[in-house]
């Protein structure tokens, strides 16, 4: 595995920072996550996209520009060589005495890591899976991607926990997304999904599947659905990076639609795989 750190690119194993960094201190950063499809990275112009938008809300300074960030994913793609990688990259106010204001002068901490991407089953995609819902106790800054997960990981860890695959967010009734994806649902022939706002975070795939319905003629709304329209919904599945389109057939226990992954959810994974691929 390869990382890159404040310019330099070397073994994971051997890359560090400081204790004193405010990523480490504060959560004090911001992130993303790409993969690869057949080496290439997938969507990294709206990944970088996002990245300048989340770091702009923390008046975070960026040193690379997009085109920097290209060079380095592709010198870390061309070093690790794996048949897919999950590139991490993450930005940080620095290293900094620990006090939490910003630090008047510190140079951000600038980390990617490229590690071997090991895609989902077949058979757990086509089976779909199990989930549960879960209390959104997050900030009031979801769209933001930073590095603060804890409500996320607690999330997470709870669904493990239960033997399901994602923890689906639940805030004052409303479904706002999973710990690690967007949520989507079918319901009355619609595809359903929070709106953009402080509540989410804005996914890439979820996007690109917004899109994909649209063009297929299937009515798209953004809007929250409750947790009980979510257990009525004909069809539930995720999106993201990782989960890419997957199909939900269970939540808390629940049989959703008829209890396997429905035509829309099918439809729009595989328009999704001839997408990527
Ligand atoms: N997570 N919502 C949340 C809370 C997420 O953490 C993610 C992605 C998504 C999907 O976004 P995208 O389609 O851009 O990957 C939605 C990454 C993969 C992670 O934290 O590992």
């Amino acid at each position: 595995d390869i990382a890159y750190v404040n310019g330099r690119f070397g073994p994971l194993a051997d890359a560090v920072v400081s204790i004193e960094d405010r990523g480490f201190q504060f959560g004090d950063g911001v992130y993303e996550v790409i993969r690869t499809y057949r080496g290439q990275p997938f969507a990294i112009e709206e990944h970088l996209a996002r990245l300048e938008r989340s770091a702009q809300a923390l008046q975070l300074l960026i040193g690379q520009t997009r085109d920097q960030w290209s060079c380095l994913i592709r010198e870390g793609l061309r070093l690790s060589q794996f048949p897919e990688t999950k590139i991490y990259l993450q930005i940080t106010r620095g290293q900094a005495p620990r006090d939490h204001p910003f630090p008047v002068s510190s140079a951000p901490t600038t980390v990617l890591t490229f590690r071997e991407f090991h895609p989902l089953d077949v058979s757990v995609r086509n089976a779909g899976v199990q989930a549960m819902s879960f209390e959104d106790i997050r900030w009031g800054r979801c769209d933001i991607k930073s590095v603060n997960l804890l409500a996320n990981v607690l999330a997470r860890q709870r669904a493990k926990e239960a033997g399901v695959f994602e923890a689906i967010l639940v805030r004052e009734g409303m479904v706002t997304e999973g710990s690690v994806s967007n949520v989507m649902v079918v319901r009355n022939g619609v595809v359903q999904t929070a709106p953009e706002g402080h509540r989410i975070l804005s996914g890439v795939t979820r996007a690109f599947v917004l899109e994909l319905a649209r063009k297929e003629g299937i009515p798209v709304t953004e809007s929250f659905v409750t947790r009980e329209e979510l257990l009525a919904a004909s069809e539930v599945f995720l999106t993201g990076t990782t989960v890419e389109v997957l199909p939900v057939v269970r939540v808390d226990g629940y049989a959703i639609g008829s209890g396997s992954p429905g035509s829309v959810s099918r439809l729009l994974s595989r328009r999704f795989e001839a997408l990527v691929g």
